[in-house]
């Protein structure tokens, strides 16, 4: 037993969306538990606080400016990590966006929008950071889903397609980069209390809890550390997985 140790010591993580939400505090945990951070988002002035939150708490991080839905900024992110810590070991696909509409009001930019960052995007950034990881020896990619993506929702034809696709796509990587020693999970939160779920209405919101048995929306942080759990080494023989952070919205 090793005292006092960090579960990702030693360890570089890029996360996608790093600059509020899921992904701050997945950045903040991971950091906190000795990785090398990577917040990559199209957020700067949230991104740098968020570094910065880090570097005060003792820790290391550095932000790179990232659109996901762009191949040449994925790229770019990869090589900044590498550059910075001299390889990547995790990548949490966490950059995410909602534009809710029924079927008979979504409009064809609206359902592109959200593919291009929601899907395209997660595409782009394992697409990137494979090659990286498979000449490291192995790595994680964790991908968000959610739990609609997995029995559909009300007004979110495109966000839902988009997480029905993610965990479509962590289970084809889990196949195919297996043989590299890259397991590729997807983590599918209930409903978290973040800038995401402003717009719900409140009504909705009490009877999302009232539903929930455990009876409260969920806190960036409960997904943070079902994040951290599938980054570390307790889940190295964990691949292909959607881990439902809900509680127990869905049973
Ligand atoms: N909040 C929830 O209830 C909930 C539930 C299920 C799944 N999720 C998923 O978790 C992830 C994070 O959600 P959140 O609630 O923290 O959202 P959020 O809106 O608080 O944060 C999303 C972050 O992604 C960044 N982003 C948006 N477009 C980007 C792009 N093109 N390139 C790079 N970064 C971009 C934003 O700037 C922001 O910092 C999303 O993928 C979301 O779909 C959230």
């Amino acid at each position: 037993m090793t005292p006092n140790a960090g579960r990702l010591d030693g360890k570089t993580a890029i996360i996608t969306g790093g600059s509020q939400g899921i992904g701050r505090a997945t950045a903040l945990r991971f950091a906190g538990e000795g990785a090398s951070v990577v917040v990559a988002d199209v957020n700067e002035e949230n991104g740098r606080a968020t570094v910065a939150e880090i570097e005060d708490a003792g820790g290391e991080a550095v932000f790179v400016a990232t659109d996901v839905t762009e191949m040449d900024d994925a790229e770019a992110l990869v090589d900044a990590a590498v550059d910075a810590f001299g390889t990547v070991d995790v990548l949490v696909n966490n950059a995410g966006i909602t534009r809710d509409a029924t079927l008979k009001k979504m409009s064809e930019e609206d359902f592109d929008r959200v593919v291009d960052v929601n899907l395209k995007g997660v595409f782009n950034c394992t697409k990137a950071a494979v090659p990286v990881m498979a000449e490291n020896g192995g790595g994680r990619v964790l991908n968000a889903a959610s739990i609609v993506g997995r029995y559909g929702n009300f007004g979110q034809t495109n966000y839902v397609a988009t997480k029905s696709g993610v965990i479509g796509m962590t289970k084809t990587w889990a196949r195919e980069l297996g043989r590299d020693q890259i397991t590729v999970n997807a983590v599918a939160p209930g409903f978290i209390d973040t800038a995401m779920v402003e717009t719900v209405p409140e009504k909705v919101i009490g009877r999302l809890e009232d539903q929930t048995p455990l009876g409260r929306l969920g806190n960036p942080e409960d997904i943070a550390n079902a994040y951290l759990f599938l980054a570390s080494d307790d889940a190295a023989f964990i691949t292909g997985s959607v881990l439902a952070v809900d509680g127990g919205l869905v049973l």
